[in-house]
């Protein structure tokens, strides 16, 4: 069971894909899981099977881009045990399209969702991390954090912030006892793209064109950054393209901005829809 058993963790996002494999595979573990999500249904099918299992699970169906429910949420949490050892800060959504078409809603909705609920879950917890002497946040951005991907650029904006945001509360943590990494994941086979709103680009065709070769299960990826957070990485990039891609960029980020401009006339070509 390793460092998990017995900790009390919370997990945003926890209804589905990423979040959902991570609180199956931490209660597996021996943790208390409290799984947080804005789909109730989904949230409270997710906890009573982790509870059928023989796991400790909890539900809260919550914003995560509401700062007080979030605040609250830990509060609770430290009056009922007293302590808070992890918070994975990972609900997120997406808008696909070009810049030129979003509106301003397709920027801010999501850089309340992803970037806000990170900063509520930092804001809420890190304080009390600090007080108590322990704990690990650990943001969920994404190689959309690493790199600049052409085609969902309110997302880009988001997860570059996490990662930025991430970093520097590591620095600041390191010696108040308080860890703190970044995951960034390459392609997880989730339900996101269901949800994910589709500005003038066919849905039908684009999603035909995510590659599933290159992409893994998001229990596989639960485990992947579960091996990261026992070994205290700062950043636990998942799948090899992801790693790949993110050297390239290292080596010469003005290669990767020259694929990016081939995959924005591929998506022009292919994917777009016009008037
Ligand atoms: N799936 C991928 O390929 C991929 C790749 C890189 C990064 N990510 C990131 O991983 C994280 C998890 O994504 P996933 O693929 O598991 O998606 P998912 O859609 O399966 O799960 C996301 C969950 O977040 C919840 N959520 C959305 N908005 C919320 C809000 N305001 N408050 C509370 N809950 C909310 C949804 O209800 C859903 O259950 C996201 O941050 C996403 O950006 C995913």
């Amino acid at each position: 069971m390793g460092i998990f058993k017995d900790k009390i963790d919370i997990i945003t996002g926890g209804a589905s894909g990423i979040g959902r494999a991570l609180g199956e595979e931490l209660s597996r573990r021996g943790a208390l899981v409290i799984l947080v999500d804005m789909n109730t249904k989904l949230l409270e099918e997710v906890a009573n099977s982790i509870t059928e299992a023989g796991g400790r699970a909890k539900a809260a169906t919550l914003d995560v881009s509401d700062y007080e429910v979030v605040k609250k949420l830990v509060d609770d949490t430290m009056t009922q045990y007293g302590r808070l050892d992890y918070i994975f800060n990972n609900a997120g959504i997406g808008v696909a399209g070009e810049a030129r078409d979003y509106s301003y809603e397709d920027w801010r909705k999501v850089i309340d969702v992803n970037l806000y609920g990170v900063v509520n879950g930092v804001a809420a917890a890190y304080p009390i991390m600090v007080k108590q002497d322990f704990g690990h946040i650990i943001n969920t951005a994404s190689l959309a954090g690493l790199l600049p991907s052409a085609g969902v650029i309110s997302y880009v904006a988001s997860k570059y912030a996490i990662v930025g945001l991430s970093n520097a509360l590591r620095v600041e943590g390191a010696d108040l006892g308080v860890k703190v990494s970044v995951v960034c994941p390459g392609l997880i086979r989730t339900p996101i793209l269901n949800t994910t709103k589709f500005v003038k680009i066919d849905r039908e065709k684009s999603l035909k064109m995510a590659p599933e070769a290159i992409s893994i299960t998001p229990e596989k990826c639960a485990r992947i950054i579960l091996r990261g957070v026992e070994r205290n990485k700062a950043t636990i990039v998942v799948t090899l393209t992801a790693k790949l891609s993110w050297l390239i960029q290292r080596i010469s980020p003005g290669l990767v901005l020259w694929m990016g401009r081939q995959s924005v006339k591929i998506m022009r070509k292919v994917v777009r829809v016009d008037d």
